[in-house]
């Protein structure tokens, strides 16, 4: 994976979102939305991590930046 790209992968049977930042960290959250548990799916345009089920969007770290979900996206093991 690039620099400054996220993706979803398979974990132990869980869904995760890793986001690789632009020194090559990588940053795991949970891939469930936190508003009726859709897999959110890797924006790279805006570089988020947008839900295709109602809509909600999380920054690259999983903070929430729109609705209808309220709750940012868990951190990943
Ligand atoms: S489940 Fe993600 S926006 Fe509803």
């Amino acid at each position: 994976m690039q620099t400054d790209e996220g993706k979803v992968i398979d974990k132990d049977g869980a869904k995760i979102a890793v986001y690789k930042d632009e020194t090559g960290k990588e940053h795991l959250l949970s891939a469930v939305c936190t508003h009726a548990g859709c897999i959110v799916s890797w924006n790279s345009n805006d570089k988020t991590w947008d839900c295709p089920c109602h809509g909600s969007r999380f920054d690259k770290m999983g903070k929430v930046i729109a609705g209808p979900a309220i709750t940012d996206l868990e951190k990943g093991k």
